[in-house]
């Protein structure tokens, strides 16, 4: 009962949440900014052609903007003397290529000054990501406002990597997003790297009886625990998402059905039923793959919230 009133009261808040929102439109720039998309998207080129870690850095960002206060820029904003922003928060880590944002957004100033959000940039330069890095591609919807607000504070609202699958549900639910976008965009760890502390919890003092947790596979487990060795003095260690991690494609989902996945969120998704369903279909095929994650990043990318369009993205108007 007190679940049904608690499920009601948050579709309520949600629905409240998507009145408040800016619609969303395809052809939102058209006659404002005809060229936003061929301009992002050779910014992004130009700049993965000099730094390959570009587009999971992109993809990430735009998660991370999406899960706190909506997709509305707030992880692009700087901390001020008086507010601790997102960016400094404890989830940050590995957040970087912040200036392909500033570059995408100098040159669409430079064509149409004043017209289109950061929040936009974001969403648009992650789809290019994906899709630049041999993913599917997708018509971004536009139209998003810049927020105002960004708290250090507020990234404790991420999942964590040491989540179990009830907590990864839940997390996702009060974004209005399901168990089955939850598994499709857990895909996104197809691309990228991870710190060893992220993992640290699998591969030492993992519980009472275990020091490695029993499901991951022995040997890429023993690897892991070279790399990250208990008192781990190199900051930068640590291991790629999965063994293609500049490629966007399934073999996340095949590695984690092989207990060759990085975090306990990932191996979360083999614990229920229907999550792990979805792994295997996932793992067999990726176009079922790219069409789930494609409906997923929409339905992630419609929670807005801002009210401007900033000028500079990284800082209030
Ligand atoms: C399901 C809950 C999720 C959790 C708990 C989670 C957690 C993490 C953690 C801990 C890292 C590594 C940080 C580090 O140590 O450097 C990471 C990296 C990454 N995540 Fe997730 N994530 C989740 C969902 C997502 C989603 C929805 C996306 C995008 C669709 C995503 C995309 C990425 C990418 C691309 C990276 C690599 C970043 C890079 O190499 O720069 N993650 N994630
Ligand atoms: C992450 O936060 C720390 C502590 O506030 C800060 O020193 C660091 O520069 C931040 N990293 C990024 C990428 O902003
Ligand atoms: C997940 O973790 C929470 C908090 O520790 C706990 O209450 C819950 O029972 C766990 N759920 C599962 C399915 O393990």
């Amino acid at each position: 009962m007190a679940k049904r009133i608690f499920a009601l009261a948050l579709s309520l808040f949600l629905l409240s949440f998507s009145t408040l929102a800016n619609a969303l439109s395809l052809n939102y720039y058209d006659k404002t900014c005809p060229m936003v998309e061929t301009t992002i998207t050779s910014v992004v080129k130009k700049a993965m052609m000099n730094d390959q870690t570009v587009p999971a850095a992109l993809l990430r960002m735009f998660f991370h903007d999406c899960f706190i206060r909506g997709c509305d820029g707030s992880v692009l904003l700087h901390s001020t003397s008086n507010n601790q922003a997102e960016k400094d928060g404890p989830a940050n880590i590995s957040l970087h290529a912040f200036y392909v944002i500033d570059n995408a957004k100098k040159e669409v100033e430079a064509k149409c000054p004043g017209v289109v959000s950061c929040a936009d940039i974001l969403a648009l330069a992650a789809r290019d990501a994906v899709a630049l890095s041999g993913g599917p591609t997708w018509n971004v919807q536009k139209g998003r406002k810049d927020g105002r607000i960004s708290k250090a504070i507020d990234t404790r609202l991420l999942p964590a990597p040491t989540f179990n699958i009830s907590q990864l549900q839940q997390s996702f639910a009060q974004r209005g997003l399901s168990i089955a976008d939850l598994v499709a965009l857990s895909g996104g760890h197809t691309l990228g790297f991870s710190h060893c502390s992220s993992f640290q919890n699998r591969i030492h003092n993992f519980d009472t009886k275990n020091d490695v947790d029993p499901s991951l596979q022995p040997s890429f487990a023993a690897n892991l625990r070279s790399v990250c060795p208990l008192h781990n003095t190199r900051k930068n260690a640590g291991a790629t998402m999965d063994t293609t991690s500049t490629i966007f494609d399934n073999v996340y989902f095949k590695l984690l059905l092989q207990g060759k996945s990085l975090f306990t969120s990932d191996e979360a998704l083999l614990s229920a039923h229907e999550t792990k369903t979805l792994v295997s279909k996932f793992a067999n095929s990726q176009e079922d793959f790219n069409r789930a994650f494609v409906n997923s990043m929409l339905k992630m990318g419609s929670l807005n919230g801002g009210q401007e369009v900033r000028l500079n993205c990284r800082a209030v108007n």
